[in-house]
């Protein structure tokens, strides 16, 4: 039941009548789609999960293993869903197992959303030439070809109109310490964004990103230095703050939801500002790592 009680935890899962909540529109009533990577109750998918939920949409769910199914099933149920399909995406074959799957049940989705990563965590520190084959190999696969993987076979199965979103972070674009073989990743998956929204484009689908600034998840502790990085962000991104679940929630029930029907090929930044800034704000504390045992502990000069 340790799903549950993490789903009373996360700042989203207060029980609000649908008339008295103020993120409850409607917007995706008669709208079925996929949801790949929730981990548990703090993952970015389970932020989407409960957006798209709370606004009529029909959620089926995967899980790579059958430790994370203890995790995820309950969630999904407390969801009403009990449409949950092993999903291993770096097994050949899986992803097409999974959507025919659930075709059985749905014969047409409206959206996915794809929310994988992985790197190994050894290498997620230190410097990027360190980097070993495997692992570069292995990260691309899980990180990066997973999503084209997804997209070519949740598109039979899409109608005009429908949307798919990835989940993205700013280390594509720019150096950030220790991201590492994840930042190849990430923006092979931006670029996979733009030539699938082309490809796609032409049957009326839409495909985006959301580039999410740092939360902390169970895939981001495994990043050295993530609290440094964490609160860096917080005191330097022009919002002054760190983004939410609930942040992520919404922007990506605009890019699924029609309120977004022009908008394809686009990463959207979903990081209280972050991306703009050039260098340390003013009014910004000074942190430093603290030397003790280095890691993830941050200390305010
Ligand atoms: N947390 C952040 O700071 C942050 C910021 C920007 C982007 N992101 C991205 O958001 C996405 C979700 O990560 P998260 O932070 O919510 O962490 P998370 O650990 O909750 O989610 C990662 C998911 O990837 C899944 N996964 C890993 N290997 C898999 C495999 N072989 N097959 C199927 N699923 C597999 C895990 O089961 C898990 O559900 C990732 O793409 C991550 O890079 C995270």
């Amino acid at each position: 039941m340790m799903g549950l009680t993490e789903s009373k935890r996360s700042d989203m899962s207060k029980h609000v009548h649908p008339d008295h909540d103020q993120n409850a529109f409607g917007l995706m009533k008669g709208k079925r789609g996929i949801i790949l990577g929730v981990a548990n109750a703090h993952s970015l998918a389970w932020g989407i999960a409960e957006h798209l939920s709370r606004n009529g949409a029909e959620i089926a769910f995967t899980y790579p293993s059958e430790i994370m199914k203890k995790r995820v099933e309950p969630l999904a149920q407390s969801m009403g869903s009990d449409l949950i399909f092993p999903c291993d995406v770096s097994q050949e074959g899986d992803v097409e197992r999974t959507f025919q799957t659930l075709k059985q049940h749905w014969p047409t989705i409206d959206f996915v959303v794809h929310s994988i990563s992985f790197s190994d965590k050894n290498e997620l520190r230190g410097d990027f030439l360190d980097l070993s084959r495997e692992n570069f190999l292995n990260t691309m696969l899980v990180s990066c070809y997973s999503f084209i993987d997804v997209a070519k076979h949740a598109k039979p199965m899409m109608a005009p109109g429908a949307s798919i979103v990835t989940l993205s972070y700013y280390g594509a674009e720019k150096v950030i310490p220790h991201y590492n073989a994840m930042a190849l990743a990430k923006s092979a998956l931006e670029t996979s964004v733009q030539y699938a929204a082309e490809d796609l484009g032409k049957k009326g689908i839409r495909v985006n990103t959301l580039s999410c600034g740092p939360i902390k998840t169970l895939a981001a502790s495994g990043i050295g230095d993530f609290h440094y990085i964490l609160q860096w962000n917080q005191n330097n991104a022009p919002l002054r703050r760190s983004i939410t679940l609930d942040d992520v929630g919404k922007s990506a029930l605009y890019i699924l939801s029609d309120l977004s029907s022009g908008v394809t090929g686009e990463t959207l930044h979903v990081d209280a500002g972050y991306h703009v800034v050039g260098m340390k704000a003013k009014d910004a504390k000074d942190i430093v790592l603290a030397p003790k045992d280095g890691a993830d502990a941050v200390a305010r000069a």
